[in-house]
């Protein structure tokens, strides 16, 4: 049986990457949901991932979330790796400190002895305190190095989860059902197609960045998440996925 699971594992990863059209998958054994041990080795095989993709000067932009945190923590090189500067993909979310983007910036940032930069605006944004935000030298030139990060490192939510633990409006949240809202990455909300359906005003990175960034990680894995990493498959735009079997399994069921 031992053999077999692993046989089954390279399959998934194949099928997931000929049908999202991915260059690379990677599927690690069991679910993360129910186990944390799943969950650290999807955060460490993520932590690998994202190490063979960085080099020289790069600008690296990570997401928060549980997830995430776990690839921090493992996150290791063996020489200092000086000219790599990582940023925030936007501002806090007003979730547990563990969690956001900026904490993960500064322990990814330390760990193989790069640069960070962190952005301390709050994530959701009225209009008008985005556009005097904005204008804000300082906030601006860290916005910019933002939007410029070659590689873009996020998790990937269910859209509902998210969307409660951002606390958006219950109005708001009926919306997001009504036109189908599945996933949530990079504080945009997607259909099961991959359309964005809803977007939160926020410093920090915008689709056209993530189109233009050269290579997108996304890490997310658990059964109940299964469609949503499909969805923001379907978008398009990632390069690298790395999940674990129970999702795996679920989105090809799915798609
Ligand atoms: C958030 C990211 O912090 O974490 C989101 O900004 C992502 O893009 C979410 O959807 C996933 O969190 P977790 O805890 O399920 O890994």
């Amino acid at each position: 049986p031992e053999l077999k699971g692993l046989f089954d594992l390279s399959e998934l990863e194949d099928k997931l990457r000929r049908y999202f059209n991915l260059k690379q998958v990677w599927v690690v054994a069991g679910d993360s949901e129910t186990s944390l041990h799943t969950k650290k080795e999807l955060g460490r095989v993520a932590s690998e991932a994202l190490k063979k993709a960085m080099s020289g000067n790069d600008i690296i932009a990570v997401t928060g979330g549980t997830t995430l945190a776990l690839a921090a923590d493992q996150l290791h090189s063996q020489v200092p790796l000086r000219g790599v500067k990582f940023v925030p993909a936007r501002g806090g979310l007003g979730e547990s400190v563990d969690y956001q983007a900026n904490t993960i910036v500064s322990t990814m940032a330390k760990r193989v002895g790069a640069q960070y930069r962190l952005l301390h605006v709050p994530d959701h944004l009225g209009e008008e305190a985005y556009q005097s935000l904005m204008q804000e030298p300082n906030i601006r030139e860290i916005v910019e190095v933002i939007r410029s990060a070659r590689i873009v490192f996020h998790g990937i939510g269910d859209a509902m989860v998210m969307a409660r633990r951002r606390k958006v409006r219950e109005e708001m949240i009926t919306a997001m059902k009504e036109e189908g809202a599945l996933a949530e990455a990079f504080g945009f909300y997607f259909n099961k197609e991959g359309s964005v359906v809803h977007r939160t005003q926020t410093a920090g990175l915008r689709l056209e960045d993530i189109q233009d960034a050269e290579v997108v990680i996304g890490v997310a894995g658990g059964r109940s998440k299964g469609e949503a990493i499909g969805a923001v498959m379907s978008f398009g735009h990632n390069d690298i996925l790395v999940t674990d079997e129970a999702a795996a399994k679920e989105m090809i069921a799915n798609y």
